[in-house]
């Protein structure tokens, strides 16, 4: 099937990139001839015919910006039949011949249910802070975010040390301690907990114990949200050791900000790699970076849960503190 149009919508947590990546589908398709529609606020766009068409000039100056220019949401109605139909009746309507979703896990996952339901050539473009697609190395986004919280555990350490203290600094990354263990390497940081790995409390206010004897005084313990809050395990550690506990959650400022140059040449990258696939008759795929090379896999391989290979990371943050 020859493509003619196709749509580009952005869906689930915006990632710093996602503008970069749309901007290479626009320009790509149109240097091939492909005429662009925009869909705003993901699959509820599609669902609501939200739709613009892009051009050129529509995607200048965005390549430097955080979030979406066609902002994005989590669309729990595109879940049920009626909800893809509506979908599948706004493409027809608009002569969609074929949809590129960027966006994480739960999009490919839409995408992917879409695919079976309607067979709509589709494409996938990974980009999530959390760098939890499964089949691929790098998703838009992670290396921004994992940059931010790393500016902020590098701020922390220097109050940290002045006052010889303990801080434990929760970050993003859902049921993927990818973000929390990249971090807590990167920033010399004294202990990592995330969902991965079963961690012992008792063991780590040893660790601290233990340490303040021989004059180390400050910790930071970064905590991924999947396995736990800063501010419970601030006040075991407390009343564990009695010593003081400070917290910070970096939440959203995660998710903001100018993408970093690895953010937005993948974006480039997988954008234009989309584009080829659905120009060569690919379908049901996610685009991705494997071994330092663009990839294309099937849906149905990253909508599967991702293992993060962590035992060399954490000996390694372990080793070096
Ligand atoms: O998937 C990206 C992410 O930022 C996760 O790290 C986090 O758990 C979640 O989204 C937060 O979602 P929301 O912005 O809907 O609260």
């Amino acid at each position: 099937m020859e493509i003619k149009k196709i749509g580009i919508l952005t869906s689930g947590g915006d990632a710093p990139g996602m503008n970069a990546a749309i901007r290479s589908v626009v320009r790509y398709s149109l240097y091939n001839k492909i005429e662009v529609m925009g869909i705003f606020r993901g699959w509820w766009g599609l669902i609501n015919e939200e739709l613009k068409v892009l051009d050129h000039r529509s995607v200048s100056g965005i390549i430097n910006q955080g979030g979406t220019i066609l902002k994005t949401a989590r669309c729990p109605e595109f879940h049920s039949d009626e909800g893809k139909k509506r979908a599948y009746e706004t493409l027809k309507k608009n002569s969609i011949d074929g949809i590129i979703a960027i966006g994480g896990n739960g999009s490919f996952e839409a995408l992917h249910e879409f695919y079976k339901k309607y067979q709509v050539p589709c494409i996938g473009i990974p980009a999530s802070i959390d760098n939890d697609v499964n089949g691929i190395d790098a998703t838009i986004g992670a290396d921004t975010a994992i940059n931010t919280a790393l500016a902020a555990i590098d701020n922390i350490r220097d109050t940290a040390t002045s006052m010889e203290r303990i801080f434990v600094v929760e970050v993003m990354g859902r049921e993927f301690g990818f973000i929390a263990l990249t971090v807590a390497l990167a920033g010399g940081c004294e202990e990592v907990i995330i969902p991965e790995r079963k961690f012992d409390l008792q063991a780590i206010c040893h660790d601290i114990v233990e340490g303040n004897l021989r004059g180390k005084m400050s910790w930071i313990i970064v905590v991924a949200e999947g396995a736990g809050h800063a501010e419970d395990i601030a006040k075991k550690i407390t009343e564990m050791t009695d010593l003081e506990t400070r917290t910070v959650v970096l939440g959203h400022v995660q998710r903001g900000g100018r993408p970093t140059a690895l953010s937005r040449d993948l974006a480039l990258n997988y954008g234009k790699a989309a584009v080829d696939c659905l120009l060569r008759g690919e379908t049901n795929k996610a685009v991705g970076l494997y071994c330092n090379k663009i990839v294309t896999i099937d849906l149905e391989v990253a909508t599967q849960k991702k293992e993060l290979k962590i035992e060399n990371l954490y000996h390694l943050v372990k080793i070096l503190t």
